[in-house]
């Protein structure tokens, strides 16, 4: 099993089965998402679903076209807006952050990894999903989605939570520089749509012929859970 082989596998699946979602350029259409929108999804999308997430992104994006209007709103306006989305510290979050981008970066997000880091309340998850999406950078993008199709495509035998190093190690195996942005789409849009919690569409799978857990016929018991 080869990384370049796995790369080409599933982005030939993702060119023909992408999502069209709010924030997403068309796969290959060699257009990327302005970076505000990017990030905007990324934080909605760690607490909800895709169909959840979607009317919210709109009516934000609606309300607060830019990373600057939504740096001049109203605090309550924004958490009015945010409300059914929970978790209110990712709203506060998101204001401080798109006050940062506004006030010290003249409103454009750095367009590195290491520099969205350092932007307050913007995490490691969302700074390598907007380096890779919005600047296709090779960004090594790790939620629970692709944990579950990495453990399952090396039958990770350590159970979660404390496999977690080891399913970002072995992700981080199969970045490339081809396509960075897709990739990380496609990882996910796979563990969405095919690679699901409980019974997995293994038959419209790109990956069955690298997978170690497809191979020994048990791959939903992966990931491994610790007993409770
Ligand atoms: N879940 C979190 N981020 C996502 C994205 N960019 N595309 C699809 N599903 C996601």
């Amino acid at each position: 099993m080869t990384a370049p082989e796995i790369r080409t596998a599933l982005l030939a699946w993702y060119d023909a089965n992408a999502r069209a979602l709010p924030w997403r350029a068309p796969p290959g259409s060699g257009r990327r998402t302005d970076p505000y929108r990017v990030w905007l999804s990324e934080v909605m999308l760690q607490q909800t679903t895709v169909p959840h997430a979607t009317p919210y992104f709109l009516k934000f994006l609606q309300a607060w076209p830019s990373v600057t209007a939504l740096a001049a709103a109203d605090d309550a306006d924004v958490m009015a807006a945010w409300a059914g989305l929970g978790y209110y510290a990712r709203a506060r979050n998101l204001l401080k952050c798109a006050r940062a981008v506004a006030e010290d970066h003249g409103g454009v997000f750095p367009d590195s990894e290491a520099g969205l880091m350092r932007l307050p309340g913007l995490g490691p998850y969302t700074a390598a999903a907007v380096a890779a999406i919005a600047f296709d950078r090779p960004a090594n993008v790790v939620d629970g989605n692709v944990e579950r199709v990495i453990s399952r495509l090396f039958a990770v035998e350590e159970p979660l939570p404390a496999a977690k190093p080891e399913l970002k190690r072995l992700a981080a195996g199969l970045v490339g520089d081809e396509r960075p942005g897709d990739w990380a789409q496609a990882l996910m849009d796979l563990g969405a749509v095919v690679c699901r919690p409980k019974a997995p569409l293994c038959d419209r799978c790109p990956l069955t012929a690298h997978c170690a857990a497809y191979a020994r016929g048990d791959h939903e018991s992966f990931p491994r859970k610790s007993p409770k």
